[in-house]
């Protein structure tokens, strides 16, 4: 018996290493966090069913070219990735106020926005994730201004089509969060999506009721995480492909 290599272990997920060179494995962990991993629970079931929404949501997203490190899903909490080069920059797209946004302006939670805007924040937990301006991202090479433009436009052609799935099954995406990473052939690089998009990083209102579907439901306690995920997963139309534990709404 070999133990694989962790290469990686984050807050919700490990990473890892893959069974070829240029690949990763990204298992979904159930523990769930906020306020910066000040707060922790593990959460039965939750990583089965992120791994599921962010493999449909993924798999969707390259059906209309935005590429992203999405390979295959191998299990119920794993996934076939490709290796990137992390860009170290949370990238936050909001269409209605929520959230740390309403707090900084004083914006009431559920105003819609003038327009789409786009957020960078700094991967760095120690600091507490600082919004950070163009102007730094390009002064300490964390990405160029090519590449800022790449990430710009894809996040708005990501949360477009995101808007159109989620209203298809009555529900508002109020906001979300995006990581990017570089994918290296010969000596060019491009910018390719990666991490996971699940109820985890996306704000999920219900359309009608504007109930929360997403972390929020952990962060401010309002109980019922996993029945929320699942509602959103069984809207989506891919609960029929999970095990019969979360079926039941029992976790697995
Ligand atoms: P934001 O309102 O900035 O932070 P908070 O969740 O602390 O109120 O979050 C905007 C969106 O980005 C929201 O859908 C959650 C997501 N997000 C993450 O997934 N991880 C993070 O570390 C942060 C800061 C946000």
């Amino acid at each position: 018996m070999t133990r694989r290599k962790k290469i990686y272990e984050g807050k919700a997920k490990i990473l890892y290493e893959g069974p070829e060179p240029g690949t990763l494995i990204q298992y979904f962990k159930d523990d769930t966090t906020a306020f910066n991993g000040q707060k922790r629970a593990a959460l039965e079931g939750k990583g089965v069913l992120n791994n599921r929404i962010s493999e449909y949501v993924m798999t969707r997203l390259n059906t209309i070219g935005v590429q992203n490190h999405f390979i295959k899903r191998l299990n119920l909490r794993e996934q076939l990735i490709k290796e990137v080069e992390i860009i170290p920059l949370q990238v936050i797209c909001r269409n209605i106020a929520a959230g740390s946004m309403s707090v900084r302006f004083g914006l009431p939670e559920g105003q819609a926005l003038p327009r789409s805007i786009i957020e960078f924040c700094l991967k760095d937990d120690k600091l507490g994730d600082p919004m950070v301006a163009e102007e730094h991202i390009t002064a300490f090479n964390w990405a160029s201004p090519q590449e800022i433009d790449d990430i710009m436009a894809t996040t708005l052609r990501v949360n477009d089509f995101l808007c159109g799935l989620f209203s298809g099954v009555g529900i508002t995406l109020v906001d979300f969060k995006l990581e990017f990473g570089r994918v290296w052939e010969n000596d060019f690089s491009r910018i390719i999506l990666a991490d996971e998009i699940s109820p985890d990083s996306c704000r999920l209102w219900d359309s009608v009721t504007n109930e929360k579907l997403d972390r929020d439901r952990f962060r401010r306690d309002l109980g019922n995480v996993i029945e929320s995920y699942t509602e959103v997963a069984r809207r989506l139309g891919i609960m029929s492909e999970m095990p019969t534990v979360i079926q039941g709404g029992k976790g697995a």
